[in-house]
């Protein structure tokens, strides 16, 4: 998501929990901390035997109950404000029984989307949290695939505030080498980025000649460790791609009826759903016109955003097909306006993120 200071407040309120969501249940839900999340990571690696043993073994008959049901699609979203539209849904329905499960500061929610078997859950901003939550899906449950979906901001001037996004592929644009001034080579990755500092002086009679003291960035691949593979041994990646099937059925997304007017505020013209080439994730919220242009002339990016990568990016490790939904709620510093547009915009991109997503789980078979 983006997270402006504006919407810390929305991030902290309380999601509105139908009525039939807190069963007695709740406390029986409630059993599984840190600790056994410790011990549950150290036994997974060995053996099933031991981990019931070393997991408390009402976690484990709680979450086997829940995997006995499965396989589920998995939906990871960073914020409150992007989750509630998705929990509103009349075509979301909590489970009666297990309606969630809490576990290491995260709420899952169990139920069904579209009559599709889901585990929903918030992960927090930015990539950590996002990876966190994704790699804890991925442990505990058993979960065939991974949607996510939230808001971003724009670096395509093809595209309006409002369009719905999504991207083939997904990079990782804040893992830097920051070059010292005056090396001519070093050892680091040179395929990707080169951030020149110099170029973004706004002089016109010393354009480039000058010093800027700054120097450059290099954008450096990720490093990530196949499920299947040997241990310790990684490989490097930078454009990770989303699930091959997935991206072909977001083909058929198109008539999806999304909202364009915010109170009495309305877009230039209808958002329209489309599947484009790239997106770039890093813990940054990127609310400037120059670095806005360079992701898009660099990388080709589109939607911008703090989260999606991280998920991408656990997905690929293990094995497991991913997309991401992301609407476009502001221009990343590319409007006219003094400030960002994320503030008016962003609960109809929430909606129409939604809207898609919940079209989207629709035609999963
Ligand atoms: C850049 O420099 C030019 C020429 O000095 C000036 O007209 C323009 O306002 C400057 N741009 C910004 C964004 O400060
Ligand atoms: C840089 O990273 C890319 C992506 O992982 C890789 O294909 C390329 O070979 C790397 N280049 C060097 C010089 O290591
Ligand atoms: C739209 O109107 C509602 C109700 O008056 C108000 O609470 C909300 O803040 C408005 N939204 C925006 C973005 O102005």
């Amino acid at each position: 998501m983006r997270q402006p200071l504006s919407l810390v407040s929305w991030h902290h309120m309380p999601v509105t929990i139908a009525p039939s969501y807190r069963s007695s249940s709740e406390i029986v839900y409630r059993g599984c901390g840190i600790r056994e999340l410790a011990l549950l990571v150290l036994v997974l690696g060995s053996s099933m035997i031991s981990a019931n043993a070393a997991l408390s073994e009402l976690c484990w008959r709680e979450i086997s109950n829940i995997n006995n049901e499965g396989p589920y699609i998995g939906v990871v979203v960073p914020n409150a404000f992007e989750l509630n539209p998705l929990l509103h849904s009349p075509s979301f329905v909590p489970h009666n029984k297990f309606p969630f499960f809490d576990f290491a500061g995260k709420h899952f929610r169990i139920g069904v989307l579209e009559k599709k078997r889901v585990i929903v859950v918030m992960s927090g901003l930015g990539m950590l949290n996002a990876g966190l939550a994704t790699q804890l899906l991925l442990t505990l449950f058993n979960v065939e695939g991974v949607l996510h979906h939230g808001i971003a901001g724009n670096a395509n001037p093809k595209l309006q505030i409002g369009d719905v996004t999504i991207p083939q592929y997904w990079a990782h644009t804040g893992l830097w080498h920051w070059q010292r001034l005056g090396e001519v080579n070093g050892d680091f990755n040179t395929s990707f980025g080169n951030l020149k500092f110099a170029n973004f002086n706004n002089d016109s009679n010393h354009f480039n000649s000058v010093t800027n003291l700054l120097n450059k960035v290099w954008y450096q691949p990720e490093e990530i460790f196949p499920v299947n593979g040997t241990p310790e041994v990684s490989h490097d990646i930078f454009w990770v791609p989303v699930d091959k099937t997935y991206f072909k059925i977001a083909r058929n997304l198109k008539n999806v009826k999304l909202s364009s007017c915010v109170n009495k505020t309305c877009l230039p013209r209808k958002p329209i759903v489309v599947r484009v080439e790239k997106g770039v994730t890093a813990n940054v919220f990127v609310d400037n016109k120059a670095y806005r242009e360079f992701l898009n002339s660099k990388f080709d990016a589109t939607p911008v955003d703090m989260e999606s990568v991280a998920v991408a990016l656990v997905c690929l490790q293990q094995n497991k097909p991913f997309i991401a939904i992301r609407s476009l709620s502001d221009l990343a510093g590319g409007g006219s306006a003094l400030s960002n547009e994320v503030d008016v915009f962003a609960s109809l991109a929430s909606q129409n993120a939604v809207e898609v997503l919940i079209r989207f789980i629709s035609l999963l078979k």
